[in-house]
């Protein structure tokens, strides 16, 4: 049986911090979907295409695991049935990420009582990190590099200092 798991986020855009879940991820799912929601009341900075196309050149291959990146819009519930899968993976930073988290997880599974979310504890170095302030420090000039995927660095530092011109 073929061990599916999604991995859902606006990824606006994606950090060392996603990757770093996407990698352990991976390490435990034959497939890997990482699904990238369109229609975000959070208005994205980068294009729904713009933030797929980051993340494919962002995430390695990873033997074992086909990665695959989608986009969605609507409930999280019906697209992880959509592609075949029952497990959701999160990542948890710090204690304020958990209430929010445990009442998404829970209404998931209210939606579609088959779902489960399972939560990696994020690596220590991203703690702090979001795609916001990688936006907000990009946006002024200073360096992002520690925070991004170096495939990407350059189009993200692109796209951020243009966009505030
Ligand atoms: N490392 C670094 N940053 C991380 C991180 C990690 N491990 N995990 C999360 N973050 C950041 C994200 O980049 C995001 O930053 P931002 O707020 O600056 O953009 C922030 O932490 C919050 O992450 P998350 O809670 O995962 O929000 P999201 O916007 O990335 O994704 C969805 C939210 C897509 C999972 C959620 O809105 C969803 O499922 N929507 C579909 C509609 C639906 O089904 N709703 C639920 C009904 S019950």
């Amino acid at each position: 049986m073929t061990r599916t798991a999604v991995y859902p986020g606006s990824f606006d855009p994606v950090t060392n911090g996603h990757l770093d879940i996407i990698i352990r991820a991976a390490g435990m799912f034959d497939r890997l979907i990482i699904g990238v929601l369109v229609n975000s009341s959070k208005k994205p900075v980068f294009s729904t295409e713009e933030r797929v196309e980051l993340l494919e050149k962002a995430i390695p291959k990873i033997p074992g695991c086909q990665i695959e990146v989608m986009s969605f819009e609507g409930l999280l519930a019906d697209f992880v049935t959509l592609v075949g899968a029952t497990t959701i993976v999160k990542g948890l930073r710090a204690v304020s990420d958990f209430e929010y988290e445990f009442q998404m997880a829970l209404a998931n599974r209210k939606i579609n009582h088959r779902l489960d979310t399972i939560f990696l504890m994020t690596s220590e170095r991203y703690m702090y990190l979001s795609s916001s302030i990688v936006r907000e420090i990009g946006k002024y000039g200073g360096d992002i590099s520690d925070f991004i995927p170096k495939a990407v660095k350059d189009d993200v530092i692109k796209k951020l200092w243009k966009g505030n011109k």
